[in-house]
């Protein structure tokens, strides 16, 4: 009996130390956690097809890195974004990056939260007269210029353009159009209108086509913000038996556009490759939470009206009927299959 008791008294003790063996562990999870670099991330919205890739990419590299990150969707709404900024500070993250819907409005929240010690990323678009933390976004005025250039070459010079822009309020939006502009001038072709969808919502831009038929029965070429508002413009053109007959230039190689590329509705597009865009950016954010400076060959500083700020611009890539298949199918971004999904006979071996 004695021998019992003491078996008895041996387990319970071991049982008690275990679990405070699986205390101790649990506690140690959880500081490991909350040592986790914090990172918040708001974005416009995910109706264009290329922010689901941004996100993926930033938050799996930014995971590899070591950090956590709470990823919010303001879906066009201003107000909202503000309010996730501020969620963001009061849950103290490290760094806040930020794809803004309007250009012009959150020098406040930026410096609201740069007073609670948190550093800001304007990923993509540039929030104007803000001392962000870094600028991280494609050339967007070559953006601009690539567009243009593609048009010439098709054979636009002296020719006419209607031009049907993104958000008014997205600062990426002037930067392409003036370069856009700059070529047209030179070439001497005439802009017979110019529009913006605001919100980048699409039916803006075939509303359009559908509202002012002389004007789109006297143009060459459409400029179209992005793809998303080209593939609504085309559609348009389409139910007018004008698909193809006018020339359609976008941004963003979403698939759509792809297709469209190796149909002949489309002329060009602009592939950014968000994938080195979304895991620089990640690297850079972990970097500023550990309190280093932003450094490489890629960043130069620039100004932001009354400020200086790090910039990394990156390169995109003019894609046209001839290296679609190299730089779109070679790179992986899309897959041989789904570009020529409607045109099998025309697929590369
Ligand atoms: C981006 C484009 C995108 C658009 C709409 C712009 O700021 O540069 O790539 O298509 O926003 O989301």
């Amino acid at each position: 009996m004695k021998r019992l008791i003491s078996l008895l008294m041996v387990l319970i003790l071991l049982m008690g130390v275990t679990a405070c063996g699986s205390v101790e562990k649990e506690n140690q999870i959880k500081e490991q956690e909350e040592e986790k670099i914090q990172i918040g991330m708001s974005f416009d919205s995910f109706v264009i097809e290329r922010w689901q890739r941004d996100r993926d990419i930033f938050v799996s590299v930014a995971k590899e890195l070591g950090a956590e990150v709470n990823v919010q969707n303001a879906n066009g709404d201003v107000e909202e974004q503000k309010k996730q900024i501020d969620y963001f500070i009061q849950k103290g993250m490290d760094v806040i990056v930020i794809i803004c819907i309007d250009s012009d409005s959150l020098q406040d929240s930026v410096k609201k939260a740069q007073d609670a010690g948190i550093k800001i990323i304007a990923y993509d678009r540039l929030i104007v007269d803000a001392d962000v933390d870094l600028y991280i976004s494609f050339d967007n005025a070559m953006v601009g210029t690539m567009m243009a250039e593609a048009l010439i070459d098709e054979g636009l010079a002296g020719g006419k353009v209607v031009m049907l822009g993104g958000s008014p309020t997205d600062n990426n939006v002037p930067m392409v159009e003036g370069a856009f502009r700059k070529v047209m001038k030179d070439n001497q072709v005439t802009i017979l209108a110019s529009t913006h969808a605001d919100g980048w919502k699409a039916e803006k831009a075939s509303n359009f086509i559908y509202e002012n038929p002389l004007v789109i029965a006297n143009t060459d070429a459409i400029m179209c913000g992005n793809d998303d508002l080209a593939t609504q413009v085309v559609r348009a053109l389409a139910e007018k038996r004008k698909a193809g007959s006018i020339l359609v230039v976008g941004q963003d190689a979403d698939l759509a556009a792809c297709q469209r590329i190796v149909e002949g509705t489309q002329v060009m597009t602009v592939y950014k490759p968000v994938e080195k865009l979304a895991a620089r950016a990640a690297e850079a954010s972990v970097a500023l939470a550990k309190g280093e400076e932003i450094q490489g060959e890629d960043v130069t500083i620039m100004a932001n009206g009354q400020y200086q700020i790090p910039y990394i611009g990156l390169e995109p890539i003019p894609v046209n009927r001839d290296n679609i298949d190299e730089v779109i199918i070679g790179s992986g971004f899309h897959l041989k299959e789904d570009v020529y999904l409607n045109v099998p006979a025309e697929m590369p071996q």
